[in-house]
């Protein structure tokens, strides 16, 4: 886009051909700023590395560096107050540049002057956008770590209030057996954790150094990539310049692991969305939570939840747009890959907004420890029934049997579960009417029974929790 001078734009190509400029169609297609300013910070970071090495390769004299790092120091500070600061999606005005790399570079020719045009050899915009994308990617991967975390804290402290609680577990959405309502925040602690540990193994595989790798085949001046990747903080160096620029597979996982978040996510929401419907009556949500109708006056909306459920639909759809682009792709860079940062972006940006309002919506919200213990019926107890005729010696085949007919005989006659007349229950097995009086205590003692590792009882809820707790400390 020429300026209203009418100047040729500063480009980073362009000398072999007869007419200068892009069509202005083509332009606009092939323009990238609008989406890849967000890379500026690393740009500028991957610049001054980049002049110290053409410095140490003997390309620019120490002077022509020491220029260059200057001009560098001054441009984050203008492009910073520019940008308005804030998170990273604050990017410096569009100047019309093509990308956020021939920005960085017509600003260092307007601070630092000729030398700028040094800084072009060994290196291509291919390695640039890999080196400029893979380290926002590792500092993006840190702040989700953070807000997975924030929302595991918000769930643990639930948990410790509502140990004593009970709500009944569904399979099939039937009720199904009692467990502590701290349990059921709990069981959408773990999925999140595997979250984390899959955005951290991702990282492993984010953090390598493509900067050197040219635009396909080395860079031609033997800088010292070794001292790139200490100076940039990289784990490993891209052994291999060809897979080096095309390689997008890191962007492939952490936008796949972004997805299967959404989807723990989506899962935690409907739950959510069911429990503070009147039919259950478990939740309710703060009013900073909740929105109203503006039809229904007595409406008490879970938009919260029903948009995170809602945006795991795009995080779904970002996984398989990456892997989309990348399929049948020849080796090397390709220009198709100059899509992978708007997907990369809406995963990242998306899950930035949810995490923190679902935190939010779970940490205020009110659990109502009657109601959800209200829909323990003693139908809970058929298993711990059947369980009771075992350990009286029946093999649970027949237990589950007996305990079956007595389902249907406590339907037909309209009463729980326990409320069966003794000799009814006696007639069905003699050993039936001790098995009612061992479960007659109740669900609470139900959830006690199972002491085992990953179960309800109140000793095994309590070294879960602490397990959690420590999750949320470490991060
Ligand atoms: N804006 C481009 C991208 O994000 C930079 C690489 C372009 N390379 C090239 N040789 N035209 O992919």
């Amino acid at each position: 886009v020429p300026d209203s001078s009418g100047r040729a734009p500063y480009r980073l190509w362009g000398a072999r051909f007869e007419r200068g400029g892009l069509a202005p169609e083509a332009e606009a297609l092939n323009r990238s700023f609008p989406v890849d300013a967000r890379l500026w910070r690393e740009e500028l970071e991957a610049e001054a590395a980049w002049a110290e090495a053409l410095g140490m390769a003997g390309v620019l004299a120490p002077e022509e560096v020491e220029r260059v790092r200057a001009a560098i120091g001054r441009l984050a500070e203008s492009a910073a107050s520019a940008a308005g600061g804030g998170t990273d999606r604050a990017v410096p005005p569009d100047e019309g540049d093509e990308d956020v790399h021939t920005w960085v570079e017509r600003r260092i020719a307007e601070e630092a002057g000729a030398v700028a045009s040094k800084m072009r050899a060994g290196r291509s915009r291919n390695d640039r956008a890999a080196t400029a994308l893979r380290l926002w990617t590792l500092r993006a991967l840190d702040g989700l770590d953070a807000e997975l975390a924030g929302l595991q804290a918000a769930l643990v402290a639930q948990a410790e209030a509502t140990v004593d609680a009970l709500l009944p577990a569904y399979t099939h959405l039937q009720r199904a057996q009692p467990v502590r309502v701290a349990h059921w925040f709990l069981s959408h602690v773990w999925p999140l954790q595997r979250d984390r540990e899959r955005f951290r193994d991702a990282r492993a595989r984010t953090s390598v150094l493509p900067l050197g790798a040219g635009a396909a085949a080395g860079s031609g001046i033997p800088v010292d990539r070794e001292r790139l990747r200490a100076r940039l903080g990289f784990d490993r160096v891209s052994p291999n310049s060809l897979d080096a620029v095309g390689d997008r597979d890191f962007v492939a996982e952490v936008v796949a692991a972004a997805a299967l978040t959404g989807v723990h996510l989506s899962r935690l929401a409907e739950d959510l969305v069911l429990f503070a419907s009147a039919e259950f009556g478990f939740v309710r949500f703060d009013d900073a939570y909740s929105t109203g109708s503006s039809l229904l006056p007595q409406k008490r909306n879970p938009d919260v939840a029903e948009l995170a459920r809602g945006k795991s639909a795009r995080l779904v759809g970002d996984a398989a747009a990456v892997l989309v682009l990348l399929k049948g792709l020849p080796a090397g860079y390709q220009k198709d890959l100059q899509e992978d940062k708007a997907i990369l972006f809406d995963a990242v940006d998306t899950l930035r907004a949810v995490l923190p309002a679902m935190a939010g919506a779970v940490r205020t919200l009110r659990w109502d420890a009657e109601a959800s213990a209200r829909a323990c019926d003693a139908s809970l107890l058929a298993a711990d029934v059947a369980d009771a005729l075992v350990r009286g010696g029946r093999s649970f085949a027949e237990a589950h049997a007996v305990v079956g007919r007595l389902v249907r005989e406590a339907e037909s006659r309209g009463a729980g579960l326990l409320d069966v007349p003794a000799e009814l229950a006696a007639a069905l097995d003699p050993a039936l009417p001790a098995a009612l009086a061992e479960v007659a205590a109740g669900p609470a003692r139900s959830v006690e029974r199972r002491t085992v590792e990953g179960g309800t009882a109140r000793e095994a809820v309590l070294r879960q929790l602490d397990a959690a707790r420590a999750l949320v400390a470490r991060s």
